[in-house]
């Protein structure tokens, strides 16, 4: 059975319809396989990634606990967004796990202050840095790596080398140098893997590993993700059946998708989304525009707005089936109960308002429906940029940002 479930009854498109594609998403899946972009080893990494990485991974992450309880994560982008998501769905709210360090993350933003303010909470603690970054230039990332690598230095001395770990291209780049030159414990990223498809390798892997997190469950997920998307019928593959939906909500002028979360702890896997759906699809003047929504949240704010605004948003909801736990609120009324009927009333207010919504529900918020979650939407994302007529591995608009930055610098 699988851990995410599809519910597209409130899309406006009918089973029937959709049957007409099957073909076409079926051959946008191909050519994502045929060679004719680059950056698709994340395809069948879950089950290609080498049992020597993932145990490589999971020592290092007892190293790691060992030698800390403040965990610095250094990376911006596809560098730090997908362990972010994990991070915030599978442990609780506040990230807490006894026999694992707090997780600070660093280098997403260029803000002195923030900065400072991690700087500030981790001065008394006994602290690692792990720096993520594939080109090993972007300039947020360089930038909080030279912070804390004086921090390091000016708290343990020589030793600080011992408490630096880094997750980079294997054979190019500052940081892959500056690795090896200072002997840094050091993850090859793939290098036909990019940022925001690379959640699945040691980018992701070893900060949630640290964290306490069940990295194999998670490449367990991602692998049975990738068995039923391989095997099912168009009419059972809920991913072909998305990506496919996307493209029919565009064609109708539905140009904005919510992605809407029914949990805080699903905020940071839809923010996640908004990064693999905008970067892979936003080019060529195409693409829907990814937002953004927490509900009950955000009813209180722009539902209004989603519900009755301007005609070309649709939604796509997340909720978990199964919370971890639930408390009553008066007698027998469940916290739970009262969300899923309050998700149902949105559901069916919105699409009778000329608001299309679809639904997914993990059965759960554990590290195998994350990993299951995690492949589902880059595969989804992939044939759906394909479908678009779009490349889903490049992302030449960042790239231009990053050299002006440069080029201003200099
Ligand atoms: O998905 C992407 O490729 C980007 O978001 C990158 O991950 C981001 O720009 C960070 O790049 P790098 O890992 O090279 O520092």
């Amino acid at each position: 059975m699988s851990v995410l479930k599809f519910d597209y009854s409130m899309s406006g498109f009918s089973p029937e319809y959709l049957s007409r594609f099957a073909s076409t998403a079926a051959s946008a899946d191909k050519e994502l396989a045929n060679g004719t972009f680059n950056n698709t080893d994340w395809l069948d990494y879950p089950v290609k990634i080498e049992q020597t990485v993932l145990l490589d991974i999971l020592n290092t992450a007892e190293e790691i606990k060992r030698k800390c309880d403040a965990l610095i994560v250094i990376g911006i982008g596809g560098s730090y967004m997908g362990a972010k998501a994990g991070l915030t769905m599978i442990k609780d709210s506040f990230n807490t796990k006894e026999g694992c360090p707090e997780v600070y993350f660093a280098g997403w933003n260029m803000s002195s202050v923030y900065h400072a303010e991690v700087m500030k909470a981790v001065k008394n603690k006994d602290v690692c840095v792990i720096v993520i970054s594939k080109s090993g230039t972007t300039i947020e990332t360089a930038a909080a790596f030279k912070i804390f690598r004086y921090f390091l230095f000016e708290k343990y001395g020589d030793d600080y080398v011992n408490r630096i770990y880094v997750v980079t291209s294997s054979d190019s780049g500052a940081l892959h140098e500056e690795a090896v030159q200072m002997g840094y414990k050091a993850f090859a990223l793939p290098e036909n893997i990019g940022g925001r498809y690379s959640v699945l390798t040691p980018s992701g892997l070893l900060p949630l590993a640290c964290a306490g997190i069940d990295v194999l469950a998670m490449m367990k997920g991602a692998k049975a993700a990738y068995d039923d998307i391989n095997s099912l019928p168009y009419e059972q593959n809920d991913c072909y059946k998305y990506a496919v939906l996307r493209r029919l909500m565009d064609l109708k002028g539905k140009k904005i998708e919510v992605f809407a979360g029914w949990e805080p702890r699903l905020e940071y896997f839809t923010d996640w989304l908004i990064q693999l759906f905008g970067e892979s699809e936003g080019k060529d003047g195409k693409g829907l525009y990814p937002a953004q929504a927490l509900f009950t949240r955000d009813l209180h704010s722009f539902g209004q707005f989603l519900q009755q605004g301007t005609p070309q948003t649709f939604e796509t909801m997340f909720s978990i089936a199964t919370p971890t736990l639930d408390i009553s609120y008066e007698g027998d009324k469940s916290y739970a109960g009262t969300n899923s009927l309050i998700e149902q009333a949105v559901s069916i207010a919105h699409s009778e308002s000329n608001t299309p919504v679809m639904r997914f529900t993990f059965d759960n918020p554990g590290a195998e429906a994350f990993g299951y979650g995690v492949y589902f939407f880059m595969r989804a994302c992939a044939i759906s940029c394909v479908l678009l007529g779009v490349n889903p591995f490049d992302q030449p608009g960042v790239e231009a940002y990053k050299a002006i930055v440069k080029k201003l610098s200099e």
